[in-house]
């Protein structure tokens, strides 16, 4: 199931559309279309936002299980709420925001736990928030998210 991750065009697969269709697939003029980023329909703001979440997460994870201290939350991430998406990705803005106002809810408490097992705890509700949005608003990250699940020890 997590093989497929394995395969070169893992960058694209980040994006949020069909993760099963290999970038070699596109027809020649959709790639030329291709921005200098990862994503196929460019860079928006929250599209960077959300590789900085993700590198956020997984040095996090990474911490958690060295039981060394955890990053900070970069302040900029308070910009969940308004950053530009994606033309067409978000139809309500009122509805991401729920989404949006618990993950930083959520990345709060993760901020502020103070025992391990607080902290593993408020790590896996984040990444739970993350995945929540996700099933409403773009499904290709999806495979990649549950990959930064904390093992169980
Ligand atoms: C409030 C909703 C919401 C939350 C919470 C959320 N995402 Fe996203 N995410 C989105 C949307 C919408 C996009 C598409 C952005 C765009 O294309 O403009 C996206 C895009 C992405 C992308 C693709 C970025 C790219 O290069 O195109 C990744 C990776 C990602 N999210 C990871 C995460 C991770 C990891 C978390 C938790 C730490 C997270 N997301 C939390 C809504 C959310």
């Amino acid at each position: 199931m997590t093989r497929i991750w394995f395969f070169p065009f893992f960058f694209i697969a980040l994006a949020c559309g069909n993760p099963s269709i290999p970038s070699a697939s596109l027809p020649s003029n959709e790639e030329s279309k291709q921005t200098s980023g990862l994503n196929p329909n460019g860079d928006s703001e929250l599209a960077l936002l959300m590789r900085q979440m993700t590198d956020f997460m997984r040095q996090s994870l990474d911490s958690l299980q060295k039981e060394s201290p955890l990053p900070k939350v970069p302040d900029n991430l308070q910009g969940l709420t308004t950053a530009e998406a994606t033309e067409g990705m978000i139809q309500d803005r009122n509805h991401f925001n729920g989404f949006a106002s618990l993950w930083l809810n959520k990345s709060k408490t993760l901020d502020t736990a103070q025992s391990l097992f607080t902290r593993r705890e408020a790590y896996h509700s984040l990444q739970q928030s993350c995945l929540s949005c996700h099933s409403q608003y773009c499904q290709g990250p999806i495979p990649m998210i549950q990959g930064l699940s904390l093992p169980e020890n």
